[in-house]
């Protein structure tokens, strides 16, 4: 059968590719999307699913350690399984997609309990005994297989869909683990998990906050063709098996075929691709198959993403009020409008913030939490770490009056599209609505007024209006088409979005919204909006949110 041929799963016939779990489609709305937009991935991987909602590790969750190769320490992330139910519920899946749940649990009840949860509205199950750095879970079951087999044969007893068992390199002999899984009536096998668990560390500091993480993506191909191989020879012909690990193009995906898989996971080669460029190299990979690999197209349209961190030295701050700072910087960036960087502070978190200038690197920071407020503390002299920048670069070419709408630390995200599009504007109007609780929290004032018509609202009347960013929208007098670009909190950008609609069309308002941005680089998933898009890579600011 040719790698491109639709296949049989359970009771499916589909396309044999995958994004493997916890990577990309780790939220129900990207699932869908990407079942919608890609016809060549005809398995869809939840991220690990368990009984109870997880937050998972603190921020560096994802590191690169070489270009290509990852250190990951998510911590099985999940909503639980009775909410991600729920979730489900709502969305409809192509007939021709097989929905895999991966699943995870500390004993043979909490598997079962999430799998009789998911059931209605899955194809079948992964159980994940693998995962290499969540203590009582994963790899910890995963190595032994008695264990495995007793497990799988709960869940095998208590549902009726396909259960696959996803197993780790990191087992003496992963085959006879293999062996006991399908005897315990599991369908299939999938492998591999991540490697390790690896460590990385920055001058001498590890860089995830979990420590240690899963290695995964270039380099750890030749470890999951041989343990392929191994499961292959152990369970024979006839069961299915899900080869993944470090794939990046349609020789890997051969590779994988001869030690024995039928279907491929492609998961950390993605890192960086805007949905349409996922979409581009799944339609590119065929074509390299069908050309028996005499073309490389496919790895020729991946990324190569940058997460290498710099020491930065806080050269002034700027204490705008007691929660509030300025912080200039001795580094020098070039930063597109809209993009932000990550600053990392070791042992204490990392966290997304908005470029306000970049030229040297200076940032607005709001005190939210633990983070920010250390960020804060810090006195000129001190040092951080940053990443970046990040984010999409804006094609706007800036014909039509153009408004900008800030709201708290949103503000600072703007000032790098208002200089943009200053200098950009011919005879059109820059307007700039800002929002804040007081003039305190109002960064960049005289810089914005340098570049256009500034209207200040303030909930305690400070500077000049008293009240919200919505009660600017009538004094500015906007008549005309525009551009719109909002960026603030999600309830200044739901209650500005309506009035806007009033003046102008949805394809011209962009928003860049305060999601839970965590790697920057696509892979995670966890910027996904409510429809589907990745805010790291797809934005931050996109039209139509
Ligand atoms: C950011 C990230 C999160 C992951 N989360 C999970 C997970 O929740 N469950 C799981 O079974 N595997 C998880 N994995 C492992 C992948 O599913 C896959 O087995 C591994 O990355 C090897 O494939 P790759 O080299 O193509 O990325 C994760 C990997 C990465 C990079
Ligand atoms: S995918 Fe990880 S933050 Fe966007």
């Amino acid at each position: 059968m040719s790698l491109t041929e639709k296949r049989q799963i359970g009771s499916k016939k589909v396309m044999p590719f995958t994004i493997p779990s916890g990577i990309i489609t780790t939220e129900p709305s990207c699932l869908e999307r990407i079942a919608r937009e890609i016809p060549e991935l005809g398995v869809l991987t939840t991220k690990s699913i368990g009984s109870e909602p997880r937050v998972g590790n603190r921020e560096p969750i994802l590191a690169q350690y070489i270009p290509r190769g990852f250190v990951n320490a998510v911590g099985l992330t999940n909503p639980g399984a009775e909410e991600f139910a729920k979730k489900l519920s709502t969305i409809a899946f192509p007939p021709d997609k097989f929905l895999l749940a991966s699943i995870f649990g500390k004993d043979e009840s909490e598997f079962v309990f999430v799998a009789r949860t998911l059931e209605k509205y899955v194809d079948g199950f992964e159980l994940n005994l693998s995962c290499p750095h969540a203590k009582g879970y994963g790899m910890q079951l995963g190595q032994d297989k008695d264990v495995v087999g007793k497990i799988t044969q709960s869940v095998v007893h208590s549902v009726k869909k396909p259960v696959f068992i996803k197993l780790t390199p990191n087992a003496g002999n992963i085959g006879e683990i293999a062996k006991a899984a399908i005897d315990s009536g599991a369908y299939g096998i999938v492998a591999i998990n991540t490697v390790g668990p690896g460590y990385y560390s920055i001058d001498g500091l590890p860089v995830l906050t979990n420590k240690v993480g899963g290695i995964s993506g270039t380099g750890i191909t030749p470890l999951g063709l041989r343990c392929v191989r191994d499961i292959r020879q152990a369970v024979g012909e006839n069961i299915p098996i899900i080869g993944m690990g470090g794939i990046k193009n349609a020789t890997d995906v051969g590779a994988y075929a001869a030690a024995g898989a039928d279907f491929f996971g492609i998961g950390s080669a993605l890192a960086g691709m805007e949905e349409i460029e996922i979409k581009n190299y799944f339609f590119a990979l065929i074509g390299d198959i069908n050309n028996n690999c005499r073309t490389n197209n496919a790895e020729n349209l991946l990324k190569q993403v940058d997460m290498h961190y710099r020491k930065v030295k806080i050269e002034e701050k700027i204490d705008s009020s007691c929660d509030f700072k300025v912080i200039r910087t001795n580094e020098t960036l070039t930063a597109e409008p809209g993009q932000f960087i990550f600053a990392w502070i070791p042992e204490v978190g990392e966290k997304p913030l908005s470029v306000m200038d970049d030229r040297p690197l200076t940032l607005g920071v709001l005190e939210r939490g633990e983070f920010t407020r250390k960020l804060n503390s810090l006195r000129k002299g001190d040092c951080f770490y940053i990443r970046g920048p990040y984010g999409k670069k804006l094609n706007i070419n800036f014909n039509l009056d153009t408004v900008l709408v800030g709201g708290g630390c949103g503000i600072a995200g703007l000032t790098l599209i208002a200089r943009r599009a200053a200098k950009r504007l011919n005879n059109k109007r820059l307007v700039i609505l800002l929002g804040a609780k007081d003039k305190e929290h109002i960064p960049y004032l005289d810089v914005f007024k340098e570049y256009g018509e500034v209207l200040v609202a303030t909930e305690d009347g400070s500077l000049e209006l008293k009240g919200k960013v919505t009660d600017l929208f009538e004094k500015a007098k906007l008549t005309k088409e525009c551009y719109f670009f909002n960026c603030g909190p999600e309830k200044m950008i739901d209650a500005v979005i309506p009035l806007e609609l009033n003046i102008s069309r949805s394809q011209l308002i962009y928003s860049s919204l305060d999601f839970m941005t965590k790697c920057g680089v696509g892979l995670c998933g966890s910027c996904a909006t409510k429809d589907g898009r990745r805010l790291c890579v797809d934005g931050p600011f996109m039209a139509g949110v």
